[in-house]
């Protein structure tokens, strides 16, 4: 019905009428520019980004319906990254929670919290498989795998649109950067990427093609230039992978002048054949940049472009606009919508928090037990030390437009609510981060220490240090941070390190300067209390990384789906005696895919994370050993809980693929479960697969499962021992 009612309205349309629907302009604030009013009056305006006014809203939206000859209603786009008002972890963290139901939550809660101001299309998910940590953007990623982004992103899509995209509080997502942007060269944004093509179908394209099965409304073309062609001019990319393999109907919209600035990247000499190598790719939609609004009647007319390829870029939005349900209902009452931050959203928030934190250490440096958790039977004073403890704005992390410093529960003010009576908390903010560095705060801070039971620092990396355009070179903690804990760790007063940061930082010279590290990325509104509640104990840090951690930027790119190469290393190969380079001594050459001066494992594996509970796995068994093609198998094992306290586990089933017509990753994800095991128990495990799982793309760049030998292994993190073999047969 949508379809032929878009066509209807489609044959009703003059050309420039249809030109119009491919435009996306800039809000420019609430009150509404006369050139901009004009704009939509002449039908010239298909979507404004970046308006959140509500009264502004409903009036774009009446002038473009009653002012208009045609009243075509507006896409209405905003960034809702990780929550509109309620802002929950950034995608990153998200994804450290290993939870399709906690994404879909917070999207669903951002996407009604956005509709509450006429918000109908939000950019997200971001979906760039990211393995470079000195990538600003690697904070709004799902992180370095393509099995946990495609599982995640499915959940995210179907938290923002729901099952009906014209549904109250259902607005509609965006896979982005259409493809290949987290590889930017060296971690800076915007910068080339060079990627095979068949490593390309199996690494970065996989989490997009999820995102079309699950309906995905739109697509964003990235900034980025892939393999010569930047993807916002790539053919290839646009139309014979998107449009005719996938058979993708959605929107394809432009990023933020990418039309523009293929005349920029060298792919193109003027702004009209900007315009022309664009829409011959397949973007349906300019933003921000006027090429084609300005050239299109032109190419038509000299017959560079076609009227029946423009018609259907035209129908593409037509339909979203249809889907939204925006002809009949472009005006929004927030008041038929859930309230802006309410209860269920805060405590939604908090629980995303709460699972997205990964405890990455938890020793005592006094070689007694474990610091967390603090037990509140037993402390009296806690020293809060360090800028990130009572910041509202700095744990909401990039992206946040629209959230509020106001009401963020601080690490500080958690921490207050979450003690109870008789536990003295003082704080020390010391200045030590980029911005400001002072080190007279350091003595008063290691006094606080001195006469405390317990220092919780509160350290990391500001919002601003990433993002969009924010790359570092240098990974560790900024400013004199490292100095600080330096100072602190003369104490013998245990040491707790909260870090709240938007990417993987070097942690490696302060580990033994601290007792126990949680790394909480950037948690949202909700952060402070969250932490608190896992440092107390009452419940269990249960999130895993997302992304390996690197022990220095010399090893990235480090990812644990790497290749074997034809010389690996082993741990015979090098002797690791804190990163003294003893191997480059014992012998003349190298011999082994590694660095002379570093260990060639990461400082910390992708999937890890520790917990208070202590888990152990038995039994990791296949149903068969030898499997036919196109059939199902499972995995089963048995997972213990040996602790006495309940605690949520993240199970990894790893793969390994021996050979292949083209090499295969060491490891890699199949499959994975949250689970809770109550204390001093166990559950039975059961992973249901199927041959199809194991597909590659081949030597011939076909998606083909290729019978062999395999390994499994079934446990906590990517480390895990892949001990049982099982082969496919035809
Ligand atoms: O959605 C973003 C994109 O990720 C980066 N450039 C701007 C767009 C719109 O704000």
């Amino acid at each position: 019905e949508i379809i032929s009612q878009a066509k209807q309205l489609l044959s009703k349309m003059t050309l420039d009428e249809k030109l119009g629907q491919l435009s996306q302009v800039s809000s420019a604030g609430a009150h509404i520019p006369d050139d901009l009013a004009d704009a939509i009056r002449q039908g010239r305006v298909s979507s404004v980004i970046n308006e959140v006014d509500l009264a502004t809203n409903n009036e774009l939206q009446r002038l473009a319906l009653r002012e208009t000859r045609l009243g075509i209603p507006l896409l209405i786009g905003r960034d809702v990254i990780h929550g509109f008002k309620t802002i929950f972890p950034i995608p990153l963290g998200q994804a450290a929670t290993w939870s399709p139901e906690i994404v879909e939550k917070g999207a669903r809660i951002a996407g009604q919290e956005s509709a509450t101001v006429g918000v109908n299309w939000t950019f997200a998910p971001m979906i760039d498989i990211a393995r470079d940590p000195r990538w600003g953007r690697i904070a709004e990623s799902l992180g370095e795998d393509p099995f946990l982004c495609s599982a995640l992103c499915a959940s995210m899509v179907k938290g923002f649109q729901t099952d009906d995209l014209s549904s109250p509080g259902a607005i509609a997502s965006c896979a982005k950067h259409f493809a290949g942007y987290g590889a930017s060269e060296s971690g800076r944004d915007y910068n080339t990427t060079n990627i095979p093509e068949n490593e390309l179908r199996n690494v970065y394209l996989p989490p997009f093609h999820q995102a079309a099965k699950a309906g995905v409304a739109s697509f964003m073309a990235s900034f980025s230039d892939l393999n010569g062609v930047p993807a916002t001019g790539n053919r290839w990319l646009l139309k014979q992978v998107l449009r005719d393999e996938w058979n993708y109907q959605g929107v394809v919209v432009s990023d933020w002048e990418s039309i523009k600035e293929l005349q920029v990247h060298g792919l193109s000499a003027s702004e009209k054949e900007s315009a022309y190598l664009a829409a011959r790719a397949g973007v349906d939609m300019e933003m921000a940049s006027h090429c084609y609004i300005d050239n299109m009647a032109e190419l038509i007319a000299e017959n560079q472009l076609n009227q029946v390829e423009v018609d259907q870029m035209v129908l593409n939005v037509l339909h979203l606009k249809f889907a939204l349900g925006l002809f009949e209902n472009a005006f929004t009452d927030p008041l038929i919508l859930p309230q802006l931050m309410n209860v269920q959203n805060l405590q939604a928030a908090k629980e995303a928090a709460q699972k997205s934190c990964v405890l990455l250490q938890n020793k005592s440096r006094q070689g007694n037990t474990p610091v967390l958790p603090i037990n509140r039977g037993t402390i009296r004073r806690i020293a809060v030390i360090g800028p990130m403890a009572d910041d509202g704005y700095e744990q909401l992390g990039t992206w946040v437009f629209d959230g509020e410093e106001q009401h963020s529960v601080t690490g500080l003010s958690g921490l207050k609510a979450a003690a109870g009576e008789g536990i003295e908390i003082e704080f020390e903010s010391v200045l030590c981060t980029s911005r400001d560095i002072n080190t007279q705060h350091f003595d008063k801070a290691l006094e606080l220490t001195n006469n405390a039971d317990v220092a919780i620092l509160y350290l990391g990396e500001e919002s601003i240090l990433s993002g969009e355009a924010h790359c570092r070179a240098n990974l560790d903690l900024p400013g004199a941070q490292v100095e600080l804990i330096t100072h602190l760790s003369q104490s013998n007063t245990p040491i707790v390190l909260v870090v709240l940061a938007g990417r993987p930082l070097t942690l490696k010279p302060i580990l033994d300067k601290v007792d126990s590290i949680l790394y909480a990325w950037h948690p949202g509104t909700m952060g402070g209390l969250a932490i608190a509640e896992l440092l107390f104990g009452d419940v269990s840090p249960s999130g895993k990384l997302p992304v390996s951690f690197p022990r220095v930027v010399g090893q990235i790119p480090i990812y644990y789906a790497q290749k074997n190469s034809g010389r690996p290393p082993t741990e015979e190969s090098y002797v690791d005696i804190d990163d003294v380079p003893v191997r480059a001594a014992q012998t003349s050459l190298g011999m082994a895919a590694t660095h002379l001066d570093t260990h060639f494992s990461p400082l910390y594996p992708f999937g890890f994370g520790l917990s208070y509970a202590n888990f152990e796995y038995h039994h990791v068994n296949i149903s068969q050993r030898e499997i036919k093609l196109d059939s199902a198998f499972s995995v089963t094992l048995t997972l213990e809980n040996k602790s006495d306290v309940d605690a949520e586990e993240i199970v990894q089933l790893y793969i390994r693929d021996l050979v292949g017509s083209v090499t295969r990753p060491v490891k890699e994800l199949k499959g994975f479960k949250r689970l809770l095991v109550k204390a001093n128990s166990s559950i039975n495990v059961v992973f249901e697969m199927h041959t199809d799982d194991l597909a590659l793309y081949d030597i011939c760049n076909q998606l083909n499962v290729e019978i062999g030998d395999f390994l499994l292994g079934v446990g906590a993190d990517s480390s895990v021992e892949l001990s049982v073999s099982f082969k496919l047969i035809n």
